[in-house]
């Protein structure tokens, strides 16, 4: 599949998440057969004022290329001043944010605020898409609540104005991340528009994979939360759509080991201490649905050193086998 002129190896991507979708773990995605990967969502302003942290978010490992680096922001001067630096980047594709609900967010008109600005959406999207020859994507949701469902009027708006694929996550604003996404918005949009349509929203497994394009026709899916702490999903739903073949989940040890190589490529990413930190979330996640994973993460919450981390992690492993 192709999004402007980058190249995918397949149709199943992995969702920007802010506090997720560090590299190491988009690397062990790609690793699984993610056809794109997103970074987190990094502010224009931040990389207009040479923020250095959020500079960092927007650099790529090599393993992860083509990968898109999703922006958020409300100014087109300064959002095509952040497409101009990136277009000497590593970035394959540059995703604008039009879907963030965060009230620190939406309260600057960033984020999925914009969809409540059709004029100032194409604004953005023109004056992003002028800056670089790199292909340009946006990422809405369903509208800004139940009567204001605009995705299909944004949509358009951004394929006029130089978008080369749109995502849309079935839900409002106003409904954040619960109640259910509504894939039939996304059946709406990919009927109006003839850039690819990515579809999003509650893609928990292969089946739920191959429901949403059949449902709505999109060309790509997106997963979010079901691949946190599970980057094997994106194997499991390629083998589905491929053979029909339903995957078993990896055992505990290869959970263990695959936590224990996350950790170290953080570490490196990020330094021990935020390293750490954050791999506490991570490991949370993968370890979910195990046996004694509500003890263990009470426990991994109060360690701040990998030694201590690794060991609560062995005798996890050991609880597991003695089942
Ligand atoms: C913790 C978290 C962080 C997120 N951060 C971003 C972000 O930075 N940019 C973005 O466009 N969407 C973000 N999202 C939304 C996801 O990309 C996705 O649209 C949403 O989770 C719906 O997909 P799902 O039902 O598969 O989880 C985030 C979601 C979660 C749960």
């Amino acid at each position: 599949m192709k999004i402007g002129s980058a190249e995918l190896e397949n149709r199943i991507f992995l969702a920007p998440m802010a506090g997720v979708t560090d590299m190491p773990f988009r690397v062990l995605c790609k690793e699984q057969g993610c056809g794109l990967v997103f970074t987190e969502m990094v502010s224009a302003k931040g990389m207009h004022y040479n923020d250095d942290k959020s500079t960092k978010l927007t650099l790529l490992d090599e393993k992860e290329k083509p990968g898109a680096v999703q922006i958020f922001g409300s100014e087109p001067e300064i959002m095509a001043e952040v497409a101009e630096k990136l277009d000497r980047s590593d970035a394959g594709i540059i995703d604008i944010n039009m879907g963030c609900p965060a009230p620190k967010i939406t309260k600057n008109g960033e984020g999925s605020a914009l969809m409540k600005k059709p004029e100032l959406v194409a604004k953005i999207v023109k004056a992003v898409s002028g800056a670089t020859k790199k292909p340009v994507t946006v990422k809405i949701r369903k509208g800004w609540d139940d009567s204001l469902a605009n995705a299909v009027e944004i949509a358009g708006i951004a394929e006029e104005n130089g978008a080369c694929a749109v995502t849309v996550h079935g839900r409002t604003r106003e409904q954040y991340y619960s109640g259910k996404a509504d894939w039939d918005i996304i059946k709406q949009v990919k009927r109006a528009v003839s850039i690819p349509v990515i579809g999003n929203g509650d893609v928990t497994g292969p089946e739920a994979a191959k429901r949403l394009f059949e449902e709505t026709g999109c060309d790509a899916v997106m997963v979010g939360r079901g691949a946190q702490g599970n980057p094997w999903i994106f194997n499991q739903i390629n083998k589905y759509l491929e053979e029909g073949i339903i995957i078993p989940a990896p055992t505990a040890e290869q959970k263990i080991q695959t936590i224990i190589r996350h950790m170290n490529m953080l570490i490196e990413y990020k330094g021990e201490r935020t390293g750490i930190l954050e791999m506490r979330s991570h490991i949370a996640w993968y370890i979910k649905g195990l046996r004694d994973a509500a003890y263990t993460k009470q426990k991994l919450f109060k360690l701040t050193n990998k030694e201590e981390i690794f060991n609560l992690l062995q005798s996890f492993l050991l609880r597991q086998e003695n089942t």
